[in-house]
């Protein structure tokens, strides 16, 4: 860790991060899909967007205050499930949690957590977590998950929905990892609670993984009522995380879903999908009359890529590499760091866009270019 280092943008932290970590762990943190196409299309599609601000509102402080499926949060960004956080730091999710918990905000947990969710849970009673899940090929398996959620206070559950198979990856495990996996790591918690996983286990670590990766990516045929199942049998509200159109989004919510999380999953699943600030309107227009929220990720970096998906309609804005970064740039201070920059980027685009609270943001706020070059014409 280094001491001496100061961020001013979350920049700085990707920096940082690819100096402290090793090598292959970085380049798996951060590596896309086949061409990395969407993963571009992510660092740039909020540039294509601009803000018109309101001038003389008479603001003298801004607040910055929302709420996430009724939980109150200190500002609408938040943390999305990223696996093998003890890749950035030793302590893993603990510390990634202690970062989170102190500003405020949710934290998912992955199904790929390193450290077990009861470890992190317990650890922050009052902290707000939601706890990701994939579509398992063992429903015996994903019954027991969803029931440990509800027990250990998981306030939600996220079903990520774009994740059936595993994308061709620029950049999969490297030696070093697999060999930290093979000797330290043992992962994917729930999983040693049924019978089947725990004679995986027993055959050692790389068994145990392979046997995952199967149940979770391993082409599982469900269908939407799968949401409906998830939700009944967990009793906690569900998201399904992975949207990218409109009907999609409309069909999630008629079959039992609260909330729609647009998310091309940092570019990491399908290729060619588009950027999630793109498909944002069209989202709000198939949900219109609903009462579910939506919620974006992928690509976002500053207070004013925020602002703009705030903006067009989302109710949060969740963080995924960057929240890595911090972890493995300054632990547990580092993850808070990247969310008060956040935090503070985006109070300054309010009060310069004359916003004082996040209700009064709205989309005559932000303007495609191209549509603001042509009113110009
Ligand atoms: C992820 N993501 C992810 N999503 C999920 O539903 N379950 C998971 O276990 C993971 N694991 C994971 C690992 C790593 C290293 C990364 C970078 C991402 C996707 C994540 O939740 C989120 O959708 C993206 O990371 C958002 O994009 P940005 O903010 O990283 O650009």
């Amino acid at each position: 860790m280094s001491t001496r280092f100061q961020a001013v943008s979350i920049a700085d932290y990707e920096e940082e991060a690819l100096k402290v970590m090793g090598g292959d762990a970085i380049a798996f943190y951060n590596s896309g899909s086949d061409g990395e196409e969407t993963l571009k299309e992510n660092r740039f599609s909020s540039t294509r967007y601009r803000i018109r601000p309101r001038i003389m509102r008479g603001i003298s402080h801004v607040d910055m205050t929302s709420s996430i499926l009724g939980h109150s949060i200190t500002f609408p960004v938040c943390v999305a499930p990223s696996a093998w956080h003890r890749f950035a730091n030793l302590k893993g999710e603990v510390e990634t949690a202690k970062g989170v918990t102190s500003a405020g905000v949710v934290m998912n947990l992955s199904s790929v957590a390193t450290v077990r969710t009861e470890e992190v849970t317990s650890s922050f009673p009052d902290g707000l977590f939601f706890m990701q899940c994939y579509c398992l090929g063992n429903k015996r398996l994903q019954e027991l998950m969803l029931r440990e959620a509800k027990r250990q206070g998981f306030k939600a559950i996220v079903l990520s929905v774009d994740c059936s198979v595993i994308s061709k990856r620029r950049k999969q495990f490297g030696p070093s990892m697999l060999e930290r996996i093979n000797s330290e790591m043992l992962p994917i918690n729930y999983m040693q609670n049924e019978e089947s996983s725990r004679r995986a286990e027993e055959e050692g670590p790389a068994a145990f993984l392979e046997y995952f990766m199967n149940m979770a990516h391993g082409a599982t045929p469900v269908g939407l009522d799968f949401i409906r199942w998830i939700k009944d049998t967990s009793e906690l509200p569900v998201i399904t995380k992975g949207i990218l159109t409109g009907k999609a989004a409309r069909e999630a919510v008629e079959h039992g879903a609260d909330a729609v999380w647009i998310s091309n999953h940092g570019g990491r699943q399908l290729d060619f999908s588009p950027s999630t600030l793109d498909v944002l309107t069209e989202v709000v227009d198939a949900l219109k009359g609903t009462n579910a929220e939506i919620y974006i990720d992928s690509g976002f970096r500053s207070g004013s890529d925020v602002f703009k998906a705030l903006a067009l309609g989302a109710r949060a804005v969740f963080l995924g590499r960057p929240i890595l970064w911090g972890l493995a740039v300054r632990g547990s201070d580092g993850v808070r760091d990247v969310l008060d920059i956040i935090k503070e980027e985006l109070r300054l685009c309010m009060m310069l866009s004359g916003c004082p609270d996040i209700n009064s943001i709205t989309k005559n706020h932000v303007i495609n270019e191209s549509d603001y070059l042509a009113a110009k014409l």
